[in-house]
């Protein structure tokens, strides 16, 4: 797995700034940010991003995948963290032209160009501590990463945590850095107390998601993961692959999923767990970790449906197959 995935940056991103207005978007060296230390973000965590791909197509064109649904994350968190409005046309017009840009640059797959936007709250006032800030930036990161499976096919050891909650219960659907802050503790204490890869965290026993991606279960025909709330984030990878397999006949059931029937259904011979966000695409679970006790999901090994899932929604991806949902803007 691509342990730096996310270190290396094309040398400019596009930036624009609000103060009572949008300034038009300027071309910049990446690590051209200048903020004041008293900056809103900075204390208070006025900050939220996304994170999608652009991939080199199959005839050589540079598509991005689902741009619209994660501009539309995007503009949910924004407004979530009452940060300034954004302008969604801008915004769109930002990350193609900056794909465009660096166009040269993006790999070959199974590589890609990681795409990502970023707003924060500028507004130098460290008095606002329950207020919003007046001002922000807004820019756009490029980072080309390669194949997350280079090292191998992934086989997490999942911690299932019915005790510890990611975010507070309604801010799961924000992509905030302050989540991602509160969630760590649990995600560090995992990895040195049992080993795990990552944290299932499952409040009041309900199997919810982990630090950085949503949890499918697929046994036999069926595929369960938890049902749209504001308590976790919607993964475009999420609704990307439901909808795939909703086309291909099988059971889709969002539904709630208790740790109790997680672990009865992890014993079933044939039974797969996956992880699925941008990065992996969707990344299988062998091993599930609760109260002391370990159980190996199906044979414990990555298994032939998670696989095939990626494939598929790689394939399209990659423009190997015919993109008939709209979710590619070639750039
Ligand atoms: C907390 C969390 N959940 C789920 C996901 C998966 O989302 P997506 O499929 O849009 O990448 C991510 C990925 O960034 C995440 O950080």
């Amino acid at each position: 797995m691509a342990g730096d995935f996310g270190t290396r940056f094309m040398p400019q991103m596009s930036i624009c700034h609000y103060d009572g207005g949008w300034s038009e978007e300027q071309l910049v060296s990446s690590d051209s940010l200048s903020i004041h230390p008293a900056a809103h973000v900075l204390h208070y965590a006025s900050t939220c991003f996304e994170g999608m791909k652009a991939f080199r197509q199959a005839d050589g064109s540079v598509a991005i995948f689902r741009m619209d649904k994660n501009i539309t994350r995007f503009d949910q968190s924004s407004r979530l963290l009452y940060l300034p409005d954004m302008d969604t046309e801008q915004l769109a017009r930002m990350i193609t032209s900056t794909v465009a840009h660096f166009r040269d640059q993006v790999p070959d797959a199974p590589a890609s160009m990681y795409i990502r936007p970023t707003h924060i709250g500028t507004e130098p006032a460290i008095g606002k501590a329950a207020a919003r800030s007046d001002t922000s930036s807004m820019f756009i990161l490029l980072s080309p990463v390669g194949d997350y499976f280079s090292g191998g096919e992934a086989n997490l050891r999942l911690l299932l945590d019915d005790h510890g909650v990611r975010c507070g219960p309604d801010h799961g659907m924000v992509k905030g850095g302050g989540n991602y802050a509160s969630a760590l503790k649990h995600i560090e204490r995992a990895r040195v107390s049992v080993n795990a890869d990552q944290v299932l965290f499952c409040p009041g026993g309900d199997v919810q998601e982990t630090g950085a991606a949503n949890f499918i279960l697929v046994d036999g025909d069926e595929i369960i993961t938890k049902s749209l709330d504001e308590s976790f984030l919607h993964g475009v990878t999420r609704d990307s692959l439901l909808t795939l397999a909703r086309d291909r006949g099988l059971t889709v059931s969002e539904r709630e999923l208790s740790i109790t029937e997680l672990i009865e259904r992890s014993a079933h011979p044939g039974c797969e767990a996956g992880l699925t966000g941008t990065a992996a695409v969707v990344a299988a679970v062998g091993t599930l970790i609760h109260d002391g006790a370990e159980y190996l999901v199906g044979s414990g090994k990555p298994g032939p449906r998670i696989r095939a899932m990626r494939d598929e929604l790689n394939s399209i991806q990659w423009g190997h197959t015919p993109d008939t949902r709209q979710w590619l803007t070639v750039v």
